[in-house]
């Protein structure tokens, strides 16, 4: 992962790139650095921390320019050593990479066996002590001769101490956005253009072993021979406002508590056959035989859902992989599947991976996405925005339930154009669709009777949630929740599986959360719910209203109101969003910043 920003120009570049580096931390928090070129020496400012730690102790002197980074640890632990900017053994150039370099290890022996010292355990330092090795008073040269011997993704971006009027950069599979104003007073780079705040600029962005020289006002691009290129730019204004809590404690809570509004905005100008355009034409849409999801982590699991929607509203056959799976799957392709791949960010370096392949295999490919501009979009046919805004929260919440918002229309909406949506279902589903705000506003409105079952949970080490078809990826994605903001040990389950293993981990101080809203495997779940409590486990249901005899079973039962089952997912999955939010706060977590994770995922 890891963030990039750097800067030239005429506004103070270190003030303007801890700025950058504000936006860019939801690329990782581990630690981070800036670095310039002040009276023709490069200066550093690292931390082994957070960004707020560094601005406390950041001596602000005026730099020539400045590049910065935010740390996502990979290769070495979370140090000052290892945080980027790295230098040379000279001391005359710095460097940040976002990425990973396969052949790190090969290449770090050699330099040693040169002479060459390394201060960190990191894949970066390698490269540029390599570019050290080549340089001879050009950097572009030697980066140049650098990026052929590096195997993997990477960005780059690098100063040299004799060059105060350059950052030259490189990017391989990582994204990296270049922009520059029109009166050519400033220049800026950034992992994400997003991070460019507040002017018009041009952008573009690097690719394929593409260098960049970075000037005020100016960037030279050269491709993979040391050619200039012409790069096509784009206008970019971003019209920033800086996140808020808006009174709320953590950017989660607020988050979970806009989902009846987020939800509204997938669903405008989307109920057929009013679909808006996405690209792809009904021609197309008709004709294909088959679709496959590709998506990590939450995405995956709206991704499980949405293979269900495909084949119960439009008998599709459908599936969803996991995106660093599906990508070194030889999977059977071809221009009659239609690849849809979700991203809540745009910029997941496996997803992007897997939706390439696909490609290659002459799909056509509609990504689902909440960020605008993100790699995602531009490498897609077409697209679908959940435009919920801004998540801030590494814990994904509200795009989750606009991905089954989108979902389901999309599905209703292909069932419409291949003629398998009668109008009685059409009507009967839009209606139950149309309460799902109201559902979730109910559950919202109950959120003190969470947040006192979470206080009665909070100090189990181990849970499983389990839940039948739609709630299984329901029940697998509250785990997931729990598990990434509380450290607790929560893994989802088929409830059906339990018996073929996982039950021997049941006892009295293993918890089971049951996610039983799926009423046609309503009678199987109570038999689930039996085979637990028959071996002590405490038992925590997720029951829709009428269900009466969860209560019997289960020692705590919350009620939701009840839907069809396709629907299900999403008044249970506000639920467990806030089972895991309580949880996490009475175990003091960092709620907002999870330990070693980040907002994206960039790297593989
Ligand atoms: C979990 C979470 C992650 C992401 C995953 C994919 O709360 O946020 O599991 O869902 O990293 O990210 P996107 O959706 O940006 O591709």
């Amino acid at each position: 992962m890891c963030g990039i920003f750097g800067y030239i120009g005429d506004k103070d570049p270190l003030k303007t790139c801890l700025a950058g580096l504000e936006q860019l931390e939801y690329r990782g928090y581990d630690s981070t650095g800036i670095a310039g070129i002040a009276e023709g020496a490069i200066s550093t400012y690292k931390e082994a921390g957070k960004l707020s730690l560094l601005k406390q102790k950041i001596n602000l002197s005026r730099l020539d320019l400045a590049i910065g980074h935010t740390r996502w640890a990979t290769h070495g632990k979370v140090t000052y050593e290892n945080a980027h900017p790295h230098l040379d053994s000279s001391q005359s150039i710095a460097l940040v990479h976002n990425g990973i370099i396969e052949n790190y290890d090969s290449l770090r022996e050699e330099l040693k066996s040169r002479g060459i010292p390394f201060l960190s355990e990191t894949d970066s330092e390698v490269i540029v002590q390599l570019i050290s090795s080549h340089y001879q008073g050009n950097l572009v040269d030697a980066v140049y001769k650098t990026l052929p011997l590096l195997k993997g993704a990477f960005a780059i971006a690098l100063i040299h101490k004799d060059h105060p009027d350059q950052i030259v950069a490189a990017a391989r599979e990582s994204p990296l956005a270049i922009a520059y104003n029109d009166d050519c007073t400033e220049s800026l780079i950034s992992s994400d253009q997003n991070a460019f705040l507040g002017t018009s600029l041009n952008v573009l962005f690097l690719m394929g072993d593409e260098i960049a020289l970075i000037q005020k006002g100016a960037i030279h691009i050269f491709d993979q021979a040391l050619q200039p290129v012409e790069k096509k730019t784009e206008r970019f204004k971003n019209d920033y406002k800086a996140p808020s809590k808006e009174g709320f404690a953590h950017f989660m809570r607020k988050e979970i508590s806009e989902q009846p509004q987020t939800i509204q905005k997938a669903f405008d100008g989307r109920f057929t056959p009013d679909f808006e355009p996405i690209g792809i034409s009904l021609e197309e849409l008709k004709s294909m035989r088959h679709i496959w999801i590709l998506g990590c982590g939450t995405s995956a699991h709206a991704g499980h859902i949405g293979a269900m929607y495909f084949e119960d509203l439009v008998k599709i056959p459908s599936s969803c992989d996991i995106a660093s799976e599906a990508r070194y799957r030889d999977p059977i392709l071809g221009p009659d599947t239609l690849v849809i791949a979700l991203s809540q960010s745009g910029e997941t370096a496996d997803t992007l991976a897997a939706l390439r392949e696909a490609k290659k295999q002459g799909c056509r490919i509609l990504g689902i996405c909440n960020v605008q501009n993100s790699t995602l979009t531009r490498e897609t046919d077409g697209s679908i925005f959940l435009k919920a805004g801004p998540e801030v929260s590494v814990c994904s919440t509200k795009a989750f339930t606009s991905q089954l918002a989108v979902l389901n229309l999309l599905a209703l909406h292909l069932s419409h154009i291949r003629g398998r949506l009668s109008p009685a279902l059409a009507v009967h589903y839009v209606d139950k669709l149309k309460q799902i705000p109201s559902h979730i506003q109910q559950v919202l409105d109950q959120a003190a009777d969470i947040e006192r079952l979470a206080q009665k949970y909070a100090a189990y080490e181990d849970f499983f949630f389990m839940g039948r078809r739609y709630m299984f990826p329901t029940a697998q994605e509250a785990a997931l929740k729990l598990k990434e903001i509380s450290y607790v040990n929560a893994n989802g389950c088929p409830a059906g599986e339990l018996k073929h293993g996982p039950l021997a981990l049941i006892n009295p101080s293993f918890p089971v959360v049951a996610f039983c809203a799926n009423i046609r495997t309503q009678e199987k779940i109570l038999s689930n719910l039996m085979e637990v409590k028959a071996r002590g486990g405490p038992i925590l249901a997720f029951a829709p209203q009428g269900l009466n005899a969860v209560a019997d079973v289960a020692d705590d039962v919350f009620w939701l109101p009840p839907t069809i089952d396709e629907l299900s997912p999403f008044a249970s999955a506000i639920a467990g969003q806030l089972l895991a939010y309580f949880i996490a706060k009475e175990r003091g977590c960092d709620i907002d910043q999870p330990r070693n994770l980040a907002k994206s995922v960039t790297v593989e």
